[in-house]
């Protein structure tokens, strides 16, 4: 049976890619700091940290693949703590790489995003260029073969509240409300988490080794527009909220029409065959937010 290790597989995106990998017949081991909530059957769980070179090192030998989701995934959380970006996120991929040449793994897959190379994006999208620049040295010195994914918005199941598209239907479900820090003309491709999960490991694929590849929704949509579609499916009873941007975000981290500032490593888009449409999908999500309300007494009584 082929063997995937899926560093970082506990969180949002990577327990969503643990699970896809397990339904497409690999044999999935997951390291990360706690317990992944969604592991396959058979699927080995180890917890420990991606800056540890002995946890890691055990954790991918045997592996075909390698997946790193690790780190600190949060725009507003890496522009406070620069120093911990660099560590988890930059020295972690650093590890990664150095256990998967000496595992002779044949493939580095990294989670990358869209921001990349936008102008915004603070240390957060510094920390990614950082590590893609790394994997490209490492493919030309020391042979490791990659893939690098660039991913768009996701929403959809387990996504927390650093989630934007979570975070509105949440607000919206228990306060009957919308908050936005923006005018709402911002555009987001979003994309759901599992069609992200799915084309993900297709990215596995012999033509996309060595290939920077963009994963993101398949229609622009203004923020504005999702926040009225959510207001539409709660029957129109939810009053939408624009904040001036500077009063709940670090200034200048998001970007505004576009992610891409002109760049000479572009990344060829992703588009799977069929995908779970944004109305669909975000009736799933106002299901299990709602359900996570249920959970959580102090909180739905409001
Ligand atoms: N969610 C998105 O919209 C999105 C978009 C673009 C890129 N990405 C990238 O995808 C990756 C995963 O994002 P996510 O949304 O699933 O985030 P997440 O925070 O849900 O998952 C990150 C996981 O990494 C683990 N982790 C953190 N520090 C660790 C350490 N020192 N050692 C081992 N594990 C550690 C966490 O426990 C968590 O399970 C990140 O690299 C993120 O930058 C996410």
């Amino acid at each position: 049976m082929k063997k995937v290790t899926v560093l970082g597989g506990s969180g949002f995106l990577g327990s969503h890619v643990v699970q896809a990998l397990g339904e497409a017949g690999w044999k999935v081991t997951v390291l990360d700091l706690r317990p992944c909530p969604a592991l396959p059957p058979g699927a080995r769980m180890l917890v420990g940290d991606i800056t540890d070179p002995a946890a890691v090192a055990a954790a991918v030998k045997g592996a075909r693949a390698v997946y790193n989701f690790a780190g600190i995934a949060d725009l507003g959380e890496a522009h406070d703590r620069p120093l911990d970006t660099i560590r988890v996120n930059i020295l972690g991929n650093g590890v990664a790489l150095e256990a998967c040449v000496r595992a002779k793994v044949k493939r580095y897959v990294f989670a990358s995003t869209v921001y990349v190379y936008s102008r915004s994006g603070s240390f957060y999208s510094a920390s990614k260029q950082a590590c893609e620049a790394y994997i490209e040295n490492y493919r030309r010195y020391r042979g490791l073969d990659f893939t690098i994914l660039r991913y768009g918005s996701l929403y959809g199941g387990r996504s927390g509240d650093s989630n934007i598209v979570h975070k509105m239907v949440k607000e919206a479900l228990s306060d009957k409300r919308v908050t936005y820090f923006g005018d709402g003309s911002e555009v987001r491709e979003y994309i759901h988490v599992e069609d992200a999960a799915r084309m993900s490991v297709e990215a596995l694929a012999p033509e996309f080794r060595d290939q920077n590849l963009v994963i993101a929704g398949h229609q622009p949509i203004e923020v504005r527009g999702l926040m009225e579609m959510i207001r539409e499916m709660l029957g129109g009873k939810v009053r939408l909220v624009f904040q001036h941007r500077d009063a709940g975000a670090p200034a200048n981290t998001h970007y505004h029409r576009t992610p891409y500032s002109y760049t000479p490593k572009i990344g060829h888009k992703l588009v799977g065959r069929s995908y779970i449409d944004l109305g669909q999908g975000l009736l799933r999500l106002l299901d299990e937010v709602n359900a996570e309300l249920a959970r959580s007494p102090k909180r739905a009584r409001r």
